[in-house]
């Protein structure tokens, strides 16, 4: 192996390194294996920001978005094999297979490391290895954590600048003997073959083979081939969840795939709402709803992930670990999410969204009106004959948390906030109602493990395939998903009656003719408000073999098109319908084994006996 003090290698900003002896150490051994040309530290200035933003325009990574249409924003194209998750090359590698349990890819430890040796062997050649210092939650506060992430690719750096907290002060919050999570990312695509020959660069480098790996004891992420989003930006998905999840079981505390928002009654009392949905099922769309009920209003704390750790209060305190939005370009409108189209208004990267003849973007659902030629998202010319979407399914916006005009005054609050109610839910077309109460904790705890969800284009996959998405965390969970269920558990035994409320819903229910029952977005707020109303005590509920559902009347729909027997039919439990579903549900449980915790299991049981009752 090439000795470190490799005469080639500049580096610079190494003074920010302070005096943190495992980071530098760690920093020398990663440059050691990939060979970059230069290492830079980075110290998360605006400075740095618009640098490499310059930098990605002359390398083709970037087109400059007109000025006057959207300033200071950016439009980068993907390959068109890297444009979502890899589920399929992801890993968790624990020491023991059955920790990683029947949901997680496992790969026995040290092969993987002699593999990964293998694969980052001089995969930085001719590049520069940014050194990414970042904090997941306010720096400084008790429930942040911090990670420094090492990459050859700029596009990530500037996205982690928008994602997480980065720079100087996380360094400083590290001190000598901090605790962090290393985590290395190559887009694995050298310049330099190993026999010397150069290669010219393109504007989206990135690798057929793909690697996102996870050691979950030594707390280490790995990254390989990939330079989208939550395989690339390693505080996102790998870090605040699969690494997260695991350190929240050790430590009591838990690391959730949800948004969270606050709610102001027409009293002005204030409520804090998580919900966990899958990827791209409307987190980010809820997370920003604007009420359509009068006197209602709502502010943002976060789209993605939460991490909620029992407070001295007894109540479950949450923050958003992250300081940005990674969010799913089409569908959001004017009508659909007024709250993101401002929010993009400016200050944005856009990643495989369609350029319009006039330098702006535009995505499937942006506006009514069709632009009548575009560039699409792989470069083409496009126009609205052409047959296929001009948007990648799953393009996405990166922004700031600060750009978002509904953004909680407090959002960075150390301290977080109490968490009042806990929804869970996913995409369906059939009977799962639009709202149900959890009879109590366990119930929940339940409905969250039992969520299933059509497929979207956040991951390779087939869309539309109905699959299992327990808590929304099947790809994101570090650890044996029993095991998740049963710290669930855990955690609402320690909180007692300081648990929040929770509840499943659904908005993607349809009807005969294939239309959605429910219009969905700032109508949403309608059922949030009866969510609040079982938490005051006032709003009426009627009980169901599948949890208790909002009595006829008690869901308001005032004003709205939705007649009475549309919220029948919103609400209707089928019995055999949801037999066969417990059915399903009694297999799928059969591939935990003895790790499917007994109370998770009593719960089928009982919603089994209700159902029969019901036949
Ligand atoms: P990730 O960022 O992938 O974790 O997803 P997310 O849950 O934040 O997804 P997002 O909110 O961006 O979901 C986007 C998709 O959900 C778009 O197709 C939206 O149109 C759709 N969507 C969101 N809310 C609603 C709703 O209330 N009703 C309906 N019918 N569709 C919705
Ligand atoms: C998701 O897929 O749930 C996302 C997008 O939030 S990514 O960051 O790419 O995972
Ligand atoms: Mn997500």
């Amino acid at each position: 192996m090439t000795s470190l003090a490799e005469p080639s290698v500049t580096v610079s900003g190494q003074h920010l390194a302070q005096r943190n002896e495992r980071l530098g150490t760690w920093v020398e051994d990663v440059a050691r294996l990939t060979l970059p040309d230069r290492v830079v530290w980075c110290d998360g200035s605006a400075r740095e920001y618009q640098e490499l933003c310059d930098l990605l325009v002359d390398a083709g990574t970037f087109v400059r978005l007109n000025p006057e249409r959207r300033p200071r924003s950016f439009l980068a194209r993907s390959a068109p094999g890297d444009v979502a998750r890899v589920e399929s090359r992801t890993f968790i590698c624990s020491e023991r297979q059955q920790d990683a349990g029947p949901t997680n890819n496992w790969r026995e430890p040290a092969q993987m490391r002699a593999e990964l040796d293998g694969v980052f062997a001089g995969s930085m050649r001719g590049r520069t290895m940014y050194v990414v210092p970042f904090s997941m939650g306010p720096v400084g506060s008790p429930l942040a954590e911090i990670g420094v992430e090492l990459t050859d690719s700029p596009y990530v750096v500037v996205s982690m600048h928008l994602m997480t907290r980065v720079g100087a002060a996380v360094l400083d919050q590290l001190g000598s003997d901090g605790d962090f999570v290393p985590a290395v990312h190559s887009v694995g695509m050298p310049l330099v073959d190993p026999d010397g020959t150069a290669r010219a660069d393109v504007p989206w480098p990135c690798n057929e083979t793909k690697y996102i790996v996870h050691f979950p004891e030594s707390r280490e992420i790995w990254s390989f081939g990939s330079g989208y989003g939550g395989n690339a930006l390693l505080g996102k998905k790998c870090f605040a969840l699969r690494i997260a999840s695991v350190m929240g079981r050790d430590g009591g505390w838990l690391a959730e795939h949800m948004l969270l928002l606050r709610l102001t009654s027409p009293e002005g009392r204030d409520y804090h709402l998580a919900a966990a949905f899958p990827s791209a099922c409307g987190k980010t769309n809820l997370a920003m709803v604007r009420p359509t009920l009068p006197g209602w209003s709502a502010q943002t704390l976060g789209d993605d992930i939460v991490w909620m750790r029992p407070g001295p209060d007894g109540g479950l305190r949450a923050i958003n670990p992250e300081a940005g939005f990674f969010g799913v370009a089409p569908g959001t409108g004017e009508t659909t999410n007024p709250t993101a189209i401002a929010m993009v208004a400016s200050d944005t990267i856009f990643t495989n969204v369609a350029l319009t003849d006039d330098g702006d973007v535009w995505w499937e659902g942006l506006t009514e009106r069709v632009p009548d030629h575009l560039v699409d998202w792989t470069g083409q010319d496009w126009t609205p004959a052409s047959g296929r979407p001009a948007a990648h399914p799953n393009s996405r916006f990166t922004v700031s948390a600060d750009r978002c005009p509904a953004i909680a005054p407090d959002w960075e609050d150390p301290a977080g906030v109490r968490v009042d109610a806990i929804l869970v839910g996913g995409r369906r077309a059939t009977n799962v109602p639009l709202v149900t109460q959890a009879r109590d904790w366990a119930h929940g705890v339940f409905l969250g493990a039992t969520i299933s969800s059509e497929q979207t284009a956040a991951a390779e996959g087939t869309v539309g395939t109905l699959r299992r998405d327990p808590f929304a965390m099947l790809p994101f969970c570090g650890y044996h998903m029993g095991d998740h269920w049963a710290h669930w558990l855990e955690v609402g035994a320690r909180l007692g009656a300081g648990a929040p409320a929770i509840f499943a819903v659904n908005w993607f229910r349809k009807g005969a003719d294939g239309r959605y029952l429910w219009p969905g977005y700032g109508e949403n707020s309608r059922v949030l408000a009866w969510v609040v109303g079982r938490l005051e005590g006032s709003a009426a509920a009627v009980d169901s073999p599948v949890g208790l559902l909002p009595a006829p009347g008690a869901l308001d729909v005032t004003g709205i098109d939705v007649d009475p027997e549309q919220v029948s039919e919103l609400l209707d439990v089928d019995p055999a319908a949801w037999l066969a579903e417990a059915d399903a549900t009694a297999e799928w449980f059969e591939t935990f084994g003895d790790r499917l915790p007994p109370q998770v299991a009593a719960e089928l049981t009982g919603l089994r006996q209700r159902l029969a009752e019901r036949l």
